[in-house]
């Protein structure tokens, strides 16, 4: 196969978006190059947004399996392209249908919040999901007397519960990425920045937030270094935001709080497998209609707080 040069990658991507009337979405943690030739970079609440509103007939997804799902989900008369299938959510994984029900079983009338990483069946048996942007208000607006189970996030559910009082049974899954960022690596950084602000993700544990100025979904981030005074900002969360927090403020220094912290799922899409899943109409993304029929509504309940 004939070797192209990245500038012609671009130049190809670039005719075919047009070609096919297409529209490249991609997540804040994907390489530069990767964002760079996106019409759209954003969080997970974010990008669901634009794939429900967008008027393209094919959506390039670059992020993870999951959030390509909900953009089907949303848009299921769109075709959505998912340029590496290999980019799944190990957090995602760590939640099987068959054991949310009977957990469900278990806890008859208790409500099922569930985090958007997770699988089409797990959001089919929900009541509403979430994302970290909104988490805290849509757990605030649920009825107080009913009990909530949240999945698949234990570190985000704490982090709710606390933040809005509401005891919930918490499912046992994590993001391996940010369970990386740890106490002491925060103190270390706070030692070697005594003036920075320190931002985390709420998928960090709860000790870490704890220690934090503020806990952000990753559009949150992005908001809060455009306002913020401060010049130094230890970031706690993947490492890949860091590229986009220091192209949008240049005069500001973004320091990772965490080096351990890569999501490897994140890194699958590349100038290449953009070009070919444009070329070669891959890897389309599509969800059964039994269960998107159902998996649908709570990310559409979800969406009516946005
Ligand atoms: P955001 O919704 O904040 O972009 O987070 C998605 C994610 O996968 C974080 O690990
Ligand atoms: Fe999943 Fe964590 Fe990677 Fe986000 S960073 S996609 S939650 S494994």
């Amino acid at each position: 196969m004939e070797m192209l040069t990245d500038k012609e990658m671009v130049t190809r991507i670039c005719e075919l978006r047009k070609e096919l009337n297409a529209v490249i979405l991609t997540h804040n943690y994907q390489l530069g190059e990767v964002q760079d030739i996106a019409d759209f970079v954003g969080d997970s609440l974010e990008l669901s947004i634009k794939a429900s509103k967008t008027t393209a007939d094919v959506i390039v997804f670059c992020g993870v399996k999951f959030m390509a799902e909900t953009a089907y989900m949303l848009s299921p008369e769109k075709t959505v392209l998912l340029p590496s299938l290999a980019s799944g959510c190990p957090m995602a994984d760590m939640a099987e249908a068959e054991d949310l029900k009977k957990m469900k079983k278990e806890h008859p009338d208790a409500l099922v919040v569930t985090y958007v990483n997770s699988s089409a069946e797990v959001k089919a048996l929900s009541d509403i999901c979430v994302t970290s942007a909104n988490a805290v208000k849509v757990v605030a607006s649920l009825p107080e007397d009913r009990k909530l189970i949240f999945v698949p996030d234990k570190n985000l559910g704490a982090y709710v519960a606390r933040e809005t009082g509401r005891e919930m049974i918490l499912w046992p899954g994590y993001c391996p990425t940010h369970m990386r960022i740890t106490v002491a690596q925060l103190e270390q950084r706070k030692r070697e920045y005594p003036d920075a602000v320190v931002i985390v993700h709420p998928e960090a544990r709860l000790d870490v937030i704890d220690l934090a100025d503020e806990a952000l979904s990753t559009g949150g981030m992005i908001k809060f270094a455009k306002s913020t005074t401060a010049k130094q900002i230890i970031t706690g969360t993947e490492l890949g935001m860091i590229y986009r927090l220091s192209k949008e403020n240049p005069e500001k220094q973004f320091i990772a709080l965490s080096e351990q912290a890569i999501c490897p799922m994140m890194k699958m899409h590349r100038l290449d497998n953009v070009l070919a899943a444009m070329e070669h109409k891959q890897h389309s993304i599509v969800v059964p209609e039994e269960i998107r029929r159902d998996a649908v509504k709570p990310i559409e309940k979800m969406l009516q707080f946005s």
